[in-house]
């Protein structure tokens, strides 16, 4: 095959944009473009305020793409058709979420959009392309793609579909995308597929060790994306649902994940003890998985990954629950601080944030809801809470939107952290404490507070995970 002039990744946002900027940044003489349908969104790429907030992500893009200290080799465009035809292969990073209407609703994943990029590539291709889904999609996705490309694409032209599933976590992407613990790539195990799966390895290979790209049927890699994201949620809720227990006991749930993780067969890391997770991935990903057990008639899988998150709604809401009858069974009229909205720290991508469901409960109880989130504005909040089915009216009556941490916990009752951000763990809890009522309230959602000190200030702490030790 000829070498790889250009490429193209359709969708740009948190995993289309950074991924294409690293790609450029480390293969120079390969022209990497980035298209959306979103005018706005390419617009802010195009600017120095990125459309998604990703610590280190600037700098990246704007060596690629802004010709400073070399040629150009990063674009970031609207016009989708003219570019999949200059591409020798397109990655697909479309969304792909949960469906909200419709057979599988709440469960199946809506492939409208993946679907439509497919059609696109297969309407415009004038050469033969290597197209890549990087989106997360069910196992079997290459199957539907192939019937279309064979139906729609033009006589002559070939395409190999690859699966690349993409791995990175939000508020890291810039680490994991140069130095991912491993890319994996997928393709049929055909002379074709096997030539295309090394085009595409030898991209990686500019700044990707050898032994980190792994190779594997299309099936295997398209359902060792759901695998992954399946099984590290599964560990947050087996490390929440502990925390359950040790809040009933006495025992502290930290010291449950460190004893246990200590074991080199557990590790210790995706055992923080939360509030519950969010984020884009988890939630659907895992009732992806369900779903797809489900239609392959084997329902007690579906029902083990159900579960997953069965247990991290019910974590979610008993932490509400715990701030109510710790405040003596009533929140009407007592204003509370929640500290941080977006689903953790070092993101503005507020997508499933625990945040949500705790401030809905809130709002319920007519509590007056004050929020600090340093990055999340109020727009975003508002729009949450208004597809969360909260009324735009109690929205407006209950919740307001403070500029720092002090400025929130102001007359108030409680303080709530939701979001491990730096700046609201580290605030001076002495100058918290004197101007909230009496008696100060700390619910830490994310053990991220000093209990013991906080205590010793005059708070009444409650703590995820953590139960009374006498
Ligand atoms: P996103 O919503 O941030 O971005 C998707 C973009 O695709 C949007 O800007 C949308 O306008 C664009 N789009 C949709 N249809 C299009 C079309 N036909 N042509 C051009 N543009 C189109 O989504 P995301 O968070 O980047 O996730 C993309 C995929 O990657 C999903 O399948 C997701 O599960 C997976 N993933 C996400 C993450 C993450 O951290 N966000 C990590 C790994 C994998
Ligand atoms: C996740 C996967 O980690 C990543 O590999 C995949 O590509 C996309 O989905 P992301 O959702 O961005 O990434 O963040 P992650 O760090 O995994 O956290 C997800 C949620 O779980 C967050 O709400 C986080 O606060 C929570 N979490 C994480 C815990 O509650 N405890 C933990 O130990 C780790």
């Amino acid at each position: 095959m000829s070498p790889v002039k250009s490429v193209c990744f359709i969708g740009a946002g948190f995993v289309g944009g950074p991924s294409g900027a690293v790609l450029a940044l480390k293969n120079p003489d390969v022209e990497v473009s980035v298209v959306d349908l979103s005018e706005n969104r390419i617009a802010a790429w195009n600017s120095d305020a990125l459309p998604i907030y990703e610590p280190g992500l600037l700098p990246v893009v704007k060596e690629a793409r802004d010709a400073e200290t070399r040629p150009q080799n990063l674009f970031f465009t609207t016009d989708v058709r003219g570019t999949i035809k200059r591409a020798d292969i397109v990655f697909i990073c479309v969304n792909t979420p949960t469906k909200t209407a419709g057979i599988g609703a709440g469960k199946a994943p809506n492939m409208a959009y993946f679907e439509s990029a497919t059609r696109m590539i297969a309407a415009e291709a004038e050469k033969d392309t290597i197209i890549v889904e990087k989106s997360t999609v069910p196992c079997r996705t290459a199957a539907n793609m192939r019937e279309i490309l064979k139906a729609i694409g033009k006589p002559g032209v070939n395409f190999e579909i690859l699966s690349n599933p993409e791995f990175l976590a939000e508020g890291t992407a810039v680490a994991d995308l140069m130095r991912p613990d491993r890319i994996l790539i997928g393709s049929m195990q055909t002379p074709s597929g096997l030539e295309a799966a090394e085009v595409l390895a030898n991209l990686y290979g500019s700044w990707v060790p050898k032994e980190n790209i792994l190779k594997t049927n299309i099936w295997s890699s398209e359902l060792a994306k759901l695998a992954a994201n399946a099984l590290l949620a599964q560990r947050i809720s087996s490390i929440n649902a502990l925390s359950a227990i040790c809040e009933a006991t006495g025992a502290d749930v930290g010291e449950i994940a460190y004893a246990a993780g200590l074991d080199s067969r557990i590790g210790s890391r995706m055992l923080q003890a939360s509030v519950g997770f969010g984020g884009s991935c988890f939630r659907k990903d895992v009732l992806n998985l369900s779903y797809m057990a489900e239609t392959l008639h084997l329902p007690e899988v579906a029902a083990y990954w159900q579960s997953v998150v069965a247990i991290n709604e019910w974590q979610k809401s008993r932490f509400t629950k715990r701030i109510i009858s710790a405040l003596y069974g009533t929140l009407t009229g007592k204003k509370i601080a929640v500290y941080g909205f977006s689903y953790k720290k070092n993101t503005a991508d507020t997508r499933e944030s625990a945040a949500i469901s705790v401030v809905k409960d809130l709002i319920a109880e007519q509590a007056k809801v004050c929020i600090y989130d340093p990055q999340v504005t109020k727009a975003q909040i508002w729009e949450e809470l208004d597809i969360s089915g909260c009324h735009i009216d109690d929205v407006e009556k209950f919740v307001t939107i403070a500029k720092n941490p002090y400025d929130c916990a102001s007359d108030s009752h409680a303080v709530v952290v939701l979001t491990e951000w730096d700046d609201c763990r580290q605030v001076d809890w002495e100058q918290i404490f004197d101007i909230m009522e009496r008696p100060a309230f700390v619910f830490d959602g994310r053990r991220v507070i000093d209990a013991g000190k906080l205590q010793r200030l005059g708070f009444h702490v409650e703590s995820i995970g953590r139960g009374n030790p006498f």
